[in-house]
């Protein structure tokens, strides 16, 4: 089995206690209620360093603190981007925020995407809705280094075309042979001609050679639960699968139980998890 989390660049280590007072540089919005805010590291953590698949907590004073992953390419010095699906109060909160407002960050926190051991692999990428987000460092970093992996086949669901991220990047990936992007939403309208139905509907386009490819997952966890039962239905072996969980956090450091799954802490030994460590917890309705 790939190690999860065995890199071969470390990333920062940073007192996971301490926030750090970070100013945001630009906001874009992706769709009506999803956006991504870069943060201007230059002079608060010039020498920051992350992994694809880790996450930060991002404070707004005096409101609160979310876990958000990365979602921007890990090479790139100086910024860091969040990709945030606005659902409460913290996330409106971080909605309103503009450029040159300061929020708190602390982190890096959690395992992360193998992709150093994936090399010379296929990676097929499955994923739905804001699960995009801590997928695109993944693409990031294995288009840096195109050629030491094989094909790269990003299967990506949204509700609607609307609420699709990163589109223009992906036709980008797409029409310059890098990735093959499958892209499916739930409802269909006029403009698109895309496929409709759920991810798990694209397997249907794609043949996978099934021993030499690693699958990373993530998104709604039904999504990834049908998810994996079609990969292992096509015959790949758990060991060759990966998954990111989430639950609400509030410590991000073990402390608190609040990330609590079954018997794993998400903030300490995840959020990337190898499949079989967790297969048997995707069939439970309540955990
Ligand atoms: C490791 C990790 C990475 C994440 N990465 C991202 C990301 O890249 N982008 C992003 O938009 N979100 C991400 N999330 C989810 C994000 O942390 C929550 O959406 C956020 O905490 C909601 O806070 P809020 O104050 O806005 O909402 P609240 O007011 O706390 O809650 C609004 C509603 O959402 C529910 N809720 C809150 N947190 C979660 C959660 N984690 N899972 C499911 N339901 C929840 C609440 O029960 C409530 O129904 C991540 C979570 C984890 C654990
Ligand atoms: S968030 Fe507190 S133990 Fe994981």
């Amino acid at each position: 089995m790939i190690q999860v989390g065995a890199p071969s660049v470390a990333p920062t280590v940073l007192n996971p206690m301490l926030t750090h007072p970070v100013p945001i540089r630009r906001v874009i919005w992706e769709n009506d209620d999803t956006f991504t805010l870069t943060l201007d590291l230059d002079d608060a953590l010039p020498e920051y360093r992350f992994l694809p698949g880790q996450f930060n907590m991002l404070y707004v004073y005096g409101m609160g603190e979310v876990a958000i992953s990365i979602s921007s390419d890990p090479s790139r010095k100086g910024t860091l981007d969040h990709t945030i699906h606005r659902v409460g109060s913290v996330t409106t909160a971080l909605a309103h925020k503009k450029r040159g407002d300061v929020i708190g960050l602390r982190g890096p926190f959690g395992s992360t995407w193998p992709v150093d051991a994936a090399r010379g692999k296929d990676v097929c990428i499955a994923t739905g809705g804001i699960g995009l987000a801590p997928l695109r460092p993944v693409i990031f970093s294995i288009l840096r280094e195109r050629d030491q992996f094989g094909r790269v086949i990003v299967m990506y669901g949204g509700r609607s075309a609307l609420d699709l991220l990163y589109r223009v990047e992906l036709e980008k990936w797409e029409n310059e042979n890098q990735v093959e992007a499958l892209v499916t939403v739930g409802r269909g309208d006029t403009s698109w001609k895309g496929h409709i139905g759920v991810v798990t509907t694209l397997f249907s386009h794609i043949k996978l050679d099934t021993r030499n490819t690693v699958a990373f997952v993530c998104g709604p966890e039904v999504m990834m639960k049908y998810t994996v039962d079609e990969l292992e239905n096509r015959g790949l072996s758990q060991d060759q699968v990966y998954l990111s969980m989430e639950r609400n956090m509030k410590c991000a450091v073990g402390f608190c139980g609040h990330c609590q799954m079954g018997p794993t802490f998400i903030c300490k030994e995840g959020p990337v998890y190898p499949l079989p460590k967790i297969r048997h917890l995707l069939d439970r309705k309540e955990l």
